[in-house]
């Protein structure tokens, strides 16, 4: 039996993170993982650039039963410092939009950067592990895995949620929260491209590869940032965005032409060039496909000069105000995070602690608290696994 003072499940972004704060307390620490590699989602994010941060993170940028549980470890561990580590390694990054911030070369450079860190803080990584039985039999947590039963004092989950199964991605931490008798908030896809019924699919099959600029509405909230038509449905970042918001059964509201009123267009083009056909016109402003499949949805076809002002806040209205309803997502196979989680209400924002469980931390994507697009998921990750890591 192998004793050690911390032992973090995941070696993911949360649990090297959490790992290297411990280890630089002087706290003997193991990190275990069952994947042959470390972090693998960071290397696959930001399209293998890594979207490692966001200058403008704040609490608004996260959703879960209690945002406000993401306050204080966004406080004492923010973008500024995780730029700070960033930068100490000499690693190349820049703002892509948005305030996002991508690695110049490779999310590689964050995986190194974060290996380095263990080392130099002591924390032995051991992968390839499959972790069994997990239990508190006394003042301290035993865990059994194929490579031996170890021992430790502090235990922290940070095995991330069940988005992209196969780079490893699992629900185990869910189960431990319930075996220690932590509710879970049920967990769904987010930041994930939505479906249509096989009839919507039909009509809008040759839109797409169709890229637009849109703003994208689920009740109040809205995203603008470029919508993506798909052979399954909608995606690009807009409808990730409110992806996490939406819920079956209901519909969203795209607009996609958010910089012009396409009304006073029309108006102005009848009078300017009345022999002008509406498609003709309308396939100057959008996307020649789209235009056509919007003419042929809601007929709009003929002279600029023959048509009322009615027909014209039609067309407006198929434009910004297209009202759509998805049959659902793409599910845990795409998705980029997963909503719920680890329920707040039974952990310390101070801490990650579970109060009623002493020694037990849940920190990252497995926690309910999820960011929107745009490396707040990252962020939260280092945040959550810093402030764990100054109390295991
Ligand atoms: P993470 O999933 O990173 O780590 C969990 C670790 O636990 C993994 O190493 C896994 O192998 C291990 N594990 C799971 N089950 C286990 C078990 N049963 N036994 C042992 N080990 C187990 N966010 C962002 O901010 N910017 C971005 O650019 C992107 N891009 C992006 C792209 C894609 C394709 C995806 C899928 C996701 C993103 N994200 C992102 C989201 C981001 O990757 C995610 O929020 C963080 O990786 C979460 O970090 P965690 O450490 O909590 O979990």
């Amino acid at each position: 039996m192998q004793d050690y003072d911390v032992i973090v499940l995941g070696a993911g972004a949360a649990g090297l993170m959490c790992a290297i704060e411990a280890g630089k307390r002087g706290r003997k620490t193991l990190v275990l993982d069952h994947s042959a590699k470390p972090a693998e989602k960071i290397r696959i994010s930001g399209g293998g650039r890594c979207n490692f941060t966001n200058l403008h993170a704040s609490p608004a940028n996260f959703l879960g039963e209690n945002p406000r549980f993401c306050v204080s470890a966004l406080k004492r561990y923010t973008q500024h410092d995780f730029i700070g580590l960033v930068d100490s390694h000499r690693i190349p990054w820049h703002e892509k939009t948005l305030g996002q911030l991508f690695c110049d070369t490779s999310a590689n450079d964050i995986i190194a950067m974060l290996l380095r860190e263990c080392e130099r803080a002591n924390v032995k990584v051991q992968l390839a592990t499959k972790i069994g039985d997990i239990n508190k039999p006394d003042e301290r947590f035993s865990v059994a895995t194929d490579k031996g039963a170890l021992r430790c004092t502090s235990l922290v989950v940070a095995t991330g949620g069940p988005s992209i199964p196969k780079m490893g991605a699992t629900g185990f931490g869910y189960e431990v929260a319930k075996r220690f008798g932590l509710p879970v908030v049920p967990p769904r896809a987010a930041l994930v491209p939505l479906t249509f019924d096989d009839a919507l699919k039909q009509r809008t099959s040759e839109l797409a590869g169709i890229a637009v600029d849109a703003i994208v509405s689920y009740g109040k909230t809205k995203f603008r940032e470029g919508m993506l038509f798909t052979h399954r449905g909608l995606s690009g970042p807009s409808i990730l965005q409110i992806s996490s918001y939406w819920r079956e059964g209901h519909d969203i509201a795209v607009n996609m032409l958010p910089d012009q009123q396409l009304l006073s267009v029309l108006k102005e083009a009848r009078t300017t060039s009345p022999r002008q056909d509406l498609r003709t016109c309308l396939s100057e402003i959008l996307p020649k496909r789209l235009a056509t499949f919007l003419s042929e949805q809601h007929k709009l076809q003929g002279r600029l000069a023959d048509q009322s002002d009615k027909v014209f806040t039609r067309a407006a209205e198929a434009v910004h105000n297209w009202r759509v309803k998805p049959i659902g997502t793409e599910g845990y196979r795409t998705a980029e995070v997963t909503l719920g989680g680890v329920d707040t209400t039974n952990l310390s924002s101070k801490t990650m602690e579970a109060k009623d469980v002493p020694g037990l931390f849940f920190i990252g994507e497995v926690v309910d608290i999820t960011g929107h697009l745009g490396g707040f998921n990252f962020q939260w990750a280092w945040s959550s696994g810093h402030a764990a890591g100054q109390h295991v």
